[in-house]
């Protein structure tokens, strides 16, 4: 059975004291569950305060975005080393956010996996089509494509490190959940896509979580799908009521 995985995308929001009181509020209300692994991802400058306040808790901290080298000149950009030493465990790789408005590409995704493989950090690999692909019928070729391009490369072993996070960019941040129904056929698909690229075993251990507008409303029928393990959530990791209630949807 594939343990629940619930990730909290803090994105651009909140200052370093904001971010201490989410995380506060986060520990003391986090049900302690073997049932799911909980993750939340806030903006660097609040990382190592936020995992120091979580350090004793079983809630795991991951950076939004990081650079492949370990360091040089690289203005502006944060290591996979600093990342570790900032207590992070986890890193979201190739958001829409990024592939959308900073040019990230699969081979610059590709490279940021790598780099999370080679120093322990669990990678959240995300992935989704824009509207204009799924009106166009390009679902499955543009998943496909993101899919074999950032795991090119990898061992089984490799692979099965993280979780896959898809994330229809149409659902994103504009409350248009895909229904449970819609997401299913794209998390089988993946499902089926890594048996294809890799074999049976890892594609039924592979977590891949949805991410879109979730709420604690349209939780339970997304994560009762059999191949939606999760959830990546946005707007609703940014308050402690919501996020945790989508945890607890996982729990018993
Ligand atoms: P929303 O939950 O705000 O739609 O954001 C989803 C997301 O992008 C998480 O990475």
């Amino acid at each position: 059975m594939r343990q629940f995985w619930i990730g909290g995308n803090w994105k651009m929001h909140k200052t370093i004291g904001e971010a201490l009181d989410l995380a506060r509020a986060l520990k003391a209300g986090l049900p302690a569950a073997a049932d799911v692994e909980v993750v939340v991802a806030p903006p660097f400058t609040a990382l190592k305060a936020v995992a120091e306040v979580l350090e004793d808790s079983p809630v795991q901290v991951a950076a939004q975005n990081l650079h492949w080298a370990e360091q040089g000149a690289y203005t502006g950009e944060i290591s996979p080393l600093m990342l570790l030493d900032a207590g992070c465990r986890q890193a979201l790789i190739g958001h829409s956010e990024r592939r959308q408005q900073f040019g990230e590409t699969d081979g610059l995704v590709n490279r940021k996996i790598q780099a999370c493989l080679s120093h322990g950090l669990g990678p959240v690999f995300c992935v989704g089509e824009t509207l204009e692909e799924r009106e166009g019928g390009r679902v499955e070729e543009v998943l496909s494509r993101q899919v074999r391009e950032g795991l090119r490369g990898f061992s089984p072993e490799e692979a099965a490190k993280g979780v896959i996070a898809y994330e229809p960019v149409w659902a994103i941040g504009t409350g248009r959940t895909a229904t449970p129904e819609t997401a299913q056929q794209v998390h089988a698909f993946i499902r089926a896509l890594l048996a294809e690229i890799y074999d049976k075993d890892l594609a039924s251990l592979k977590r891949i979580v949805y991410g879109g507008s979730l709420t604690p409303e349209t939780a339970r029928g997304l994560l009762d799908q059999p191949d939606i393990d999760g959830g990546l959530i946005g707007g609703a990791s940014l308050k402690p009521g919501p996020f945790i209630a989508i945890v607890k949807e996982c729990v018993g």
